[in-house]
């Protein structure tokens, strides 16, 4: 055992230091089972100090680190090169919350609590923390910050980047930036934090964060409409805003052969509306003050947009179970989607405004360049981000997607960079998408972030391969 390696097992314990391969394994591979790496071994700091020391052993080696929360990935920006050369460095034995301020309306969470702990720790405290994803139970604190994470709720509350008032970091020679304290409000030049946020850990390792609540809703309505027609969404998305006066935290799009999928792999689940609707929305709207009247509110408001042609049907759900079962649906569609084998995936957006057409004119146009090809997108439309993703034709064992996907990918990246839009809207750029990143980045964009990389880690040990191209 190389020296470093035996000086990391004595400082961590056996807790905190593992090199058995079937040790690493689960974690040595991304969600959706992609890309495979390698390490020397994995390491587990359960402290701020026992980080500190990691990342200051692996700078005096010159080793890479590659840290990891719940390794929920969607890019695999948490697995480490194939090379075997780095150190993985998992979180999630910093899982305290350190505290909850009703005052400050802020929690403190260390960087490996998992984000449905965090939505409980706010309640308990009568507090709400609003943000959230499918995989809110095992997605950690560390890796939402890291990829400035966005979920279902983002129209009403906004990202990670809005949701976090301040972290507390070890830089990559070791140095801890202590910036916890909840101000809402700083101005001292350069924002080390917003640099932090969505870095993909390759400027320093956060390792705890502070993050906004807001007040508790007491009623949450859920609803589910089948789209007369796609473009109608907007009309019925600002509709909904207005009625409401802006408590419209939901605008979830799933289209019926998303549903389909969903359905086949939940037995169990029924569809909410009685026909087939190619396009179909879940809606949720949320009050913080008692005796407000949402549900009727809203209830009115999907008559309207009946009335006004938007919708062809529409159901709210009736009790808590109800709006679970729709949440369900929702939730589900990424796991089915992975569940049915691999597809082409992607996180575009554009504006609210332009995704309809952007879905309505690059579906069929991805249809007759790749013949076979079958086009799934759905997710957050009230955001204008669609995850567009390309499934190969029925019956494909790997070969038809192996030979097109990176045709797939540029296609579909050129259409969303045509618009305006980003080819990345809430994952981030990890492994599958750097090269993409790299090709449509604006010009300058990619030396500017490298003289950033450059001097917050001259060594390149943070992440290494991830978010940035190697230069050449
Ligand atoms: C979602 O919206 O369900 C997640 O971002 C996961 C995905 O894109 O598959
Ligand atoms: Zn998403």
């Amino acid at each position: 055992m190389l020296p470093f390696l035996r000086r990391l097992r004595e400082r961590l314990g056996p807790q905190g230091y593992a090199d058995a391969a079937d040790e690493l394994a689960p974690w040595l591979t991304d969600w959706r089972g992609r890309v495979t790496g390698k390490a020397l071994a994995m390491v587990s700091p359960a402290s701020l100090e026992e980080v500190r020391f990691v990342v200051q052993a692996a700078a005096q080696e010159g080793v890479p680190l590659a840290p990891q929360g719940g390794n929920t990935s969607m890019v695999a920006g948490a697995t480490p090169d194939a090379d075997g050369r780095a150190l993985l460095l998992s979180m999630r034995r910093m899982r305290k919350i350190r505290s909850v301020s009703g005052e400050d309306n802020a929690l403190v969470a260390e960087a490996g609590v998992i984000l449905s702990d965090v939505h409980d720790a706010a309640e308990a405290g009568d507090r709400f923390f609003p943000l959230s994803l499918a995989a809110k139970g095992s997605a950690t604190v560390g890796g939402l910050v890291s990829t400035n994470a966005g979920g279902v709720q983002v129209l009403r509350y906004g990202t990670m980047r809005a949701l976090t008032l301040g972290l507390e970091t070890v830089l990559a020679d070791g140095t801890v930036h202590h910036g916890l304290k909840p101000l809402r409000k700083d101005n001292r030049g350069y924002d080390l934090k917003h640099l932090l946020i969505g870095a993909e850990g390759t400027l320093g390792v956060v390792t705890a964060a502070t993050l906004a609540l807001v007040p508790r809703p007491v009623e949450r309505v859920t609803a589910w409409a089948g789209l007369a027609r796609l473009p109608a969404a907007l009309a019925l998305l600002r509709r909904m805003e207005a009625a409401t006066g802006g408590q419209v935290s939901s605008f979830e799009l799933l289209p019926q052969c998303g549903l389909d999928l969903v359905l086949a792999h939940l037995p169990a689940a029924r569809s909410p509306l009685g026909g087939r609707h190619e396009w179909q929305v879940l809606i949720e709207a949320d009050t913080a003050r008692p005796g407000d009247p949402l549900a009727a509110i809203v209830q009115q408001a999907l008559a309207d947009a009946l009335e006004a042609g938007e919708i062809a049907d529409a159901v709210i759900a009736q009790s808590a179970a109800q709006a679970e079962a729709f949440w369900l649906l929702r939730e589900s569609m990424s796991e089915a989607e992975r569940r049915e084998g691999p597809a082409a995936k992607h996180d575009v957006a554009v504006t609210v405004g332009d995704m309809p057409a952007f879905i309505l004119q690059t579906t069929p146009e991805v249809e007759a360049a790749f013949p076979g090809a079958r086009v799934l997108a759905f997710g957050h439309l009230g955001d204008g981000n669609v995850h567009f993703n390309v499934r190969p034709p029925l019956g494909d064992g790997g070969e038809w997607l192996g030979r097109h996907i990176d045709a797939i990918n540029r296609f579909v990246h050129d259409a969303v960079t045509a618009m305006g839009g980003t080819l990345s809207a809430e994952h981030g750029i990890g492994v599958t998408k750097r090269d993409e990143f790299a090709r449509l980045a604006a010009p300058g964009q990619l030396e500017w972030m490298r003289s950033i990389k450059q001097a917050l880690d001259p060594k390149g040990i943070m992440n290494p391969g991830k978010l940035l191209p190697p230069c050449e």
